[in-house]
């Protein structure tokens, strides 16, 4: 059984995603805290709902980000995580907090990365006239943004697309392509050779998610 701590900073409809999948796929884990830099954040009280240990580390409260980091770490180790899977948590982390769970700490980007790291990126995208848009499940390493991909969401982009309409879109494929990658993770099926990360035994990697039209002839 491995244990699963999910950090959030605000609405958390990814963590409600894994921890719904994880009951009903019976995975061989259990999300054993939601932890918060926010006391407000909402998707607290979706976990407490469900018995989850929830816990708060507000960073307002330190003076450093090497202080909080280091409150933020024993807060998690008190769970003995086997995974720490950041859904939305906007932090940016140490490099030191990021050695401390090399290989066992997952992230969301709601790109296509390695384009478009950072904040912003549906405005990023459509500024920059992509076609296609998406959201990548990645280890984390220390660079922003950054790590071997695990899976991703692909969305088509077009003229009318706005950065509400791309996240509107997006997000169902985000609450798919997580659950996905934290299960295999779980499931002992997730291997990295040279920076490419493989699925034993495979299952896809790449969520095609629906496009913005209905193509011509369709309605034929
Ligand atoms: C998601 O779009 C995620 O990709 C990004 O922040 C958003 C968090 O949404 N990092 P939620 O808190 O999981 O609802």
């Amino acid at each position: 059984m491995k244990n699963i701590v999910i950090l959030i900073s605000g609405r958390g409809s990814n963590m409600e995603a894994i921890v719904r999948a994880c009951a009903s796929q019976s995975w061989p884990a259990r999300i054993a805290a939601v932890l918060s830099n926010r006391p407000d954040a909402p998707g607290l009280r979706f976990a407490a709902s469900q018995g989850i240990p929830v816990g708060v580390v507000d960073h307002t409260q330190y003076s450093d980000r090497a202080s909080f980091d280091a409150a933020l770490a024993k807060a998690i180790d008190a769970h003995v995580p086997d995974l720490v899977v950041l859904a939305g948590f906007m932090r940016i982390l140490t490099p030191e907090f990021v050695e401390r769970y090399a290989g066992r700490m997952m992230n969301i980007h709601p790109s296509l990365l390695p384009s478009f790291p950072g904040l912003h990126t549906h405005r990023q995208a459509l500024d920059a006239g992509v076609k296609v848009h998406g959201a990548s499940v990645h280890f984390v390493t220390a660079a922003l943004d950054h790590g071997p991909i695990v899976v991703q969401a692909a969305i088509e982009v077009t003229p009318e697309d706005t950065p509400q309409s791309l996240a509107e879109r997006l997000l169902p494929c985000e609450h798919q392509i997580y659950p996905r990658a934290v299960r295999w993770f779980v499931e002992d099926r997730l291997r990295v050779h040279d920076g490419a990360v493989h699925v034993d035994p495979p299952e896809p990697q790449l969520l095609i998610g629906l496009s913005a039209s209905t193509t011509e002839g369709d309605a034929a």
